[in-house]
């Protein structure tokens, strides 16, 4: 019987406390196997009393020292989980997000035209025709509303997604008197086909100046300063004729390509320039549609494409790239 025990005992194994402590209530407690022999130790012929007190005794230490080494093992274990974790290892890094490259490019012509004085202005996205079309000396009928495919929110009166943030400039020329000074950047909508060169909704940023006594060179070192800030210092700007409704004489400006200065590129195809945006004299009908008298107020305006400037310092060939949001493209800007 003590034999069958022992080998009881020394099958036993677990690290489950609460089988441990079973197994020492079965074995070592008061109404334990153990003590159920001690028990019987009367009753065993006297002869065989000093083997079997032996036996009984070694059996005793020998459960005893198993359950000590089962309970050890238990708070060895709890200690290697902890253990496990190593407070002092370095942080694992977090990926931080990137600022989005058009995100990127308008604050940087924002700031550009912060130094030289202009403020920032800011209107509604959803705007009525006097503000997109008729204040800017659009005439009513005129083909010259076809040059910006418009999206009608609402006919008769006509409320629009505005096609370029002049509208903008208009709520700024009604609600304040010169001097000017004021950029606006924002989204516009037109409705044309998607594809690699045009979406249905663009980024611009828009500036206007008006005082007395303001020129065309104005205008001209105006660009010439933010081109060269834009793109470097030996960055070239050239003017070209051009037609707007509310500017007069109006002009489209290029600047020298500077991804092509060595071999050539795509991106200019070959001519050394790109055009980056539209500029004039503000029309003294806008002035006067607007409450500021153009006998003593002249002005110059431009408006120029943010994905179209991120597209040449980024080497971005394709626009839908700005609307898609997959990360290989975004996370490069960081
Ligand atoms: N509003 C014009 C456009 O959307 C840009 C522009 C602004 C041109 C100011 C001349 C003067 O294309």
């Amino acid at each position: 019987k003590v034999k069958e025990l022992l080998a009881e005992v020394e099958a036993f194994n677990s690290n489950v406390a609460k089988d441990v402590e079973e197994f020492r209530i079965r074995i070592l407690g008061s109404k334990g196997q153990v003590k159920a022999l001690f028990d019987d130790f009367k009753n065993v012929p006297n002869d065989q009393k000093k083997e079997f007190g032996k036996a009984l005794n070694e059996l005793k230490q020998f459960a005893q020292n198993k359950l000590e080494e089962l309970k050890s093992n238990q708070k060895k274990e709890v200690k290697s989980k902890s253990e496990s974790i190593d407070m002092t290892a370095p942080a694992l890094e977090k990926d931080l997000g990137a600022r989005h490259p058009l995100s990127l490019i308008r604050s940087e012509i924002i700031e550009i035209f912060k130094r030289i004085g202009f403020n920032v202005s800011e209107g509604p996205e959803i705007e009525d025709d006097w503000h997109n079309f008729s204040a800017l000396n659009f005439p009513e009928e005129h083909p010259a509303r076809d040059m910006q495919d418009t999206f009608f929110v609402e006919k008769n009166p006509d409320i629009a997604l505005r096609t370029h943030t002049s509208s903008v400039q208009v709520r700024v020329m009604e609600n304040s008197k010169p001097p000017i000074r004021t950029i606006s950047p924002g989204r516009v909508y037109r409705n044309e086909a998607i594809s690699a060169r045009a979406h249905c909704f663009f980024h611009q940023v828009e500036g206007l100046y008006i005082d007395k006594n303001v020129s065309f060179a104005d205008l001209k070192q105006t660009l010439l300063y933010f081109a060269k800030e834009m793109f470097g210092e030996d960055t070239e700007i050239r003017l070209r004729p051009s037609y707007f409704p509310f500017t007069e004489p109006s002009a489209e400006m290029d600047v020298s390509c500077s991804i092509c200065k060595s071999k050539g590129c795509n991106v200019c195809k070959y001519t050394g320039f790109l055009e980056i945006l539209g500029c004039g004299m503000v029309d003294p009908n806008v002035l006067e549609n607007c409450g500021i008298d153009s006998k003593v107020y002249s002005g110059f305006a431009f408006g120029m494409g943010v994905e179209r400037i991120a597209q040449l310092k980024f080497n971005v060939n394709d626009l839908r790239l700005y609307s898609e949001n997959d990360a290989r493209f975004l996370s490069q800007f960081k």
